[in-house]
This record gives structure tokens, sequence and C-alpha cells, in this order.
């Protein structure tokens, strides 16, 4: 199966819309085909719409944006792409005859993917060419900021479709939640439309509105879910003898008339119900406000469990340590030669990226903090070249930051483009002292600099330690080298040394 640089969309509603942004915000290029052509203002209208809420879920260096393009013609975007994700309606016929039609035209080592909700994939594949590259990615709305994918073969699809629609979809930020057969609804609707038909017994009988019942969730059980699942939760309920003490105690309550799970009748009453509801709950806000609001809140609590390491957040924080990893090997090649050459010393240019518009303060210019960032993104590339990852890390072992000083010389506005070069100006056991200088990328103008001293530490003894011997010999490389270049004149002023 190909390695996916270029991903075609079947159908670019609320769904494929979804899988565009996430696509493109992590360097992979889209073509975006539906039978309306009205479709390509609204993809690029639902492109720009996630860019804000996505721009802000991680600060790790990105890949240059993917370009997206759109078209009306099924077969040109199947001949031209590398992954297909199918997302037209959820009607078995016009499944299967829309997927064998593009299997006609994709090469044979394009995997085919549909989001489909509910449909077998044995069912869906039946007609394909080549149906063993045919597999569900099943995501949830909104695709661009939830990392779950859950992914189901059908008799007919092979290990290696499913090995490499997973590898594509953790790429581009997500969790791949393998099925092990397939069973209608998967797992996650299977779970969901559980809560669902018992919210619309709760509302037919008159027990509760929608309100309450979703206070039901979000005060409680909501808060819980993000960070452990039903089961684990359960096991805690079960106090020091978990599981086994809280299936004897509750065990009863099975057998007790708690859930109905047949679905009651859609009546018309029900139905007004329901709206009435929602539209109290929704208090006069449109949907573009609740899921900007909706949007705001999955960044945070995603950020939030990064720092547990737990569930969407263990899925982010291994996707941006392949970021820094990436960053840091683009910069690898470069940092080799400017050690290895004897006449051409110059400044390591390590980070090119765009000021982004959340880095911008009421002045309408890049914040102060942003500026460590972007010098800490620098510092990251340089280490990670002379040997520090996450794996020296593991070993007990890294550089803290001990003193920074930061001066400012010209402004940055929103988008611009820029880049940092760097320098090594000191090296001993425990120290590295680095300058990093931000341009602006249009007229090469100094923006800022950044010189910093690291003190390099065993992390369990918490006390300085000197590092590795082969990263301090990489380090003495670049420092070597960036020796005969003049001093800048913003250095010098900190790194221990007293200024009277
Ligand atoms: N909406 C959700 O929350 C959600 C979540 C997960 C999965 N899904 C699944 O994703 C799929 C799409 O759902 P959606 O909500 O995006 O639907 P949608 O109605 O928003 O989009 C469907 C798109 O398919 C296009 N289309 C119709 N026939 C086509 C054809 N023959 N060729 C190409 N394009 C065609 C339509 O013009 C439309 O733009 C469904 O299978 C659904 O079960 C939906």
């Amino acid at each position: 199966m190909r390695q996916v640089r270029t991903l075609g969309l079947l159908g670019t509603g609320v769904i494929g819309g979804g899988w565009a942004a996430r696509a493109l915000h992590f360097g992979i290029d889209v073509v975006a085909a539906d039978v309306k052509p009205e479709m390509e203002a609204w993809i690029r209208g639902a492109v720009a719409n996630a860019e804000g809420a996505l721009s802000r879920l991680t600060f790790a260096p990105l890949p240059p944006k993917g370009r997206l393009s759109f078209t009306t013609d099924l077969d040109q975007m199947a001949r031209s792409v590398d992954f297909i994700q199918e997302n037209i309606p959820e009607q078995l016929e016009l499944k299967q005859r829309i997927l064998a039609q593009v299997s006609r035209q994709a090469p044979r080592d394009v995997a085919i993917a549909s989001s489909t909700s509910g449909l077998m994939p044995t069912d869906l594949q039946r007609d394909l060419v080549s149906p063993e590259r045919f597999l569900i990615g099943h995501p949830f709305n909104p695709v661009y900021l939830l990392p779950l994918v859950e992914l189901v073969g059908g008799k007919a699809t092979s290990a290696e479709a499913i090995e490499a629609a997973s590898r594509f979809y953790t790429y581009i930020g997500m969790h791949a939640l393998r099925v092990r057969r397939e069973v209608p609804g998967h797992l996650t609707d299977r779970l969901q439309e559980a809560l669902w038909r018992e919210i619309l017994h709760l509302v037919n009988d008159g027990v509760a509105t929608t309100g309450e019942l979703d206070d039901s969730i979000i005060y409680g059980p909501g808060l819980r879910w993000a960070g452990m699942g039903t089961n684990l939760i359960y096991h805690l309920a079960g106090g020091e003898t978990g599981m086994r003490h809280m299936l004897r105690q509750f065990g009863p309550c099975l057998k007790w008339p708690w859930t109905k799970l047949e679905a009651p009748e859609l009546t018309e009453q029900l139905i007004d119900r329901m709206v009435a509801g929602t539209e109290e709950e929704a208090a006069g806000r449109s949907i573009r406000e609740l899921e900007r609001l909706r949007d705001d809140y999955l960044v945070a609590i995603q950020q939030v469990l990064r720092q547990f390491n737990l569930g969407a957040g263990a899925t982010l924080r291994a996707l941006e340590e392949r970021l820094y990893e990436e960053g840091a090997a683009a910069a690898r090649g470069r940092l080799a030669g400017a050690a290895a050459a004897d006449s051409a010393a110059a400044p390591l240019r390590l980070i090119e990226t765009q000021v982004r518009p959340e880095w911008v303060d009421y002045n309408g210019h890049m914040t102060d903090s942003r500026y460590l960032q972007v010098a800490g993104d620098a510092t990251d590339a340089l280490l990670r070249y002379a040997g520090v990852d996450d794996a020296y890390r593991r070993s007990g072992r890294a550089f803290y930051t001990v003193e920074t000083h930061v001066t400012h010389q010209a402004e940055a506005r929103a988008l611009e483009p820029v880049y940092v070069l760097s320098r090594v100006l000191e090296v001993d056991d425990k120290r590295v002292r680095l300058f990093h200088a931000l341009h602006r990328g249009r007229d090469d103008a100094q923006l800022a600099a950044a010189e910093q001293l690291f003190l390099h530490v065993d992390t369990a003894a918490g006390r300085a330690a000197p590092m590795d011997a082969g990263t301090r010999s990489r380090l003495t490389a670049l420092q070597t080298a960036h020796a005969r270049l003049p001093l800048p004149a913003e250095a010098g002023r900190l790194a221990g040394k007293a200024q009277h």
C-alpha cells in the first residue's frame, strides 16, 4: 500500500469537510470530489472555519500545509490520489455503486476507506476491484478535532490495508481503534445508540427534558469519560477490590428494568419535545456559535489531558513528539553540514514558520511569550541533533534552562513568515549557551534575539551532571564552527556573566 501524500475525498459534506481540514493541517494534499459543484465553496469554507481551533491544538512545528483542489469528476480523483476516504450519504446501494466505480479507476495499491457509521464492510466491498484494500475508517464529528477513528475490515479485507490505514490516520493525529469483528454500528455508535434510545424513552415518557438529560451527563459521567472509559471508572467504583466487588454489589441491578433499549416510536409529539428541548438549551445561539464553543473546549480538554498522557491527550502528545522529531530531522542535515564545513561557517537556519493569528497581541504584533516559544523550538531542534531526544530524556538526563535574555528589534504581524538562525556560543561539560535570532521572512529583518544558558542535569538526582560525550562533541563541533563568526551585538549580556 502506498505512502499517503494526497488524500482523495468522495463526498464533501460535514464529514468530508472535517477530513479535509485535518489532512491539510498536517501537510497532506487533498483532492475533494463531490457530485455537486456548489460543494467546492462549502468545503473551502469548512476548512477555513476549522482552522481557528486546529491551529491552537498544538504548537509543535508543522509541515507546510497541504493544498486543496476540488473536482466533480470522481474518476479523475480516484486516479490521482494515494488513499480514498468515502463520505457520501449513508445508503448501502449508493455506496456500493460509487465505491465499485472508483475502485475501477484507483490503482490497486490505493486503500479505500468508508466513513460509514453503521454499514458492514463485507457488504460495502462486495463489488470492488481489489476488495482486499477496502476497510471502514469511521471518524467522529468534528473530524478535525476528535482523534478517534474505528478501523473495521470485512471478510475480504487484508491485514496490510488495515495496517496502511492505521499508519495514515496516526500520521494525521488520530487514534486508530481496530475493531476485531464487523458488527452493525461498530463499537462507539453501538454504545451511543444505547444512550440515545434511553434519552428518547425518557423524553417520550415525560420523565425529563432534553436539557435535564444533558445535565445528567455533563456535570457527572461526561467529565469522567474524557479520561477513563466506563469500565475503568466502574473498576474504581468497586473500592479496593475493584471490578469484582463492583459486579457483586451492582450485579443484581442488571435484572431490574433500568433500561429499555428498544427505541420508542418517533411520534410527532416526541419529535416536538426533542426540538423544543434542544432549542431551549441553545438559548438563541446559532449552530456556528455553538460549534465554535464546542471546538474551543475540545482543544482545551485535549491540552489538559496531554499533561496526564491520557486518552486523546496521549494521542496529541505522541503526535507532537513526532512533529518535533521531524522538525529536528529536517534541520539535522544542515547541522551536520555546518559542523563539518571549515570555511562556510554560518548560523543554523533551524525553524521556518509563520506568525499564527493567535500569537498576536492587542498591538497587532507577535506577543512576548511567543518569541520564547519559537526560540524553544530552535533549541529543541539543535539539542535533538546533539542526541538529546525523548530516549535521552527518559534515561534521566536533560537540559534545563537557567537563564534567558530576549531583546526585541522589530515587529511581526499575523501570518508573516519568520525563521530562526541559531548559534552555539559556548559549551563545557555541563553547560551550553545558545543564541537564536528571529528574522522576518519578507525582508530578513531581525525581529528579536534570544540568548539562553542551559544546564545539563541528572533529573533523578536533581543536580547538574556532565552531558553525554557524543552530545558534548557535537555541540563543540558547532561551537568551533560558529566561533569564526563575529559575535552578535546582543550576545553576552547574560549567561552567568555579571554586567557591571
Ligand atoms: N455526520 C456525522 O456526524 C457522521 C459521523 C461519522 C460518520 N458519518 C458518515 O459519513 C458519511 C457522510 O455523512 P455526512 O454527515 O458528511 O453527510 P452529508 O450529507 O453532509 O454529505 C454527503 C455528501 O456526499 C455528496 N454526494 C452524494 N452523492 C454523491 C456521489 N454519488 N458522489 C460523490 N458525492 C456524493 C453530497 O453532495 C454531500 O456533499 C455517512 O456515511 C455517515 O454515516 C457521519
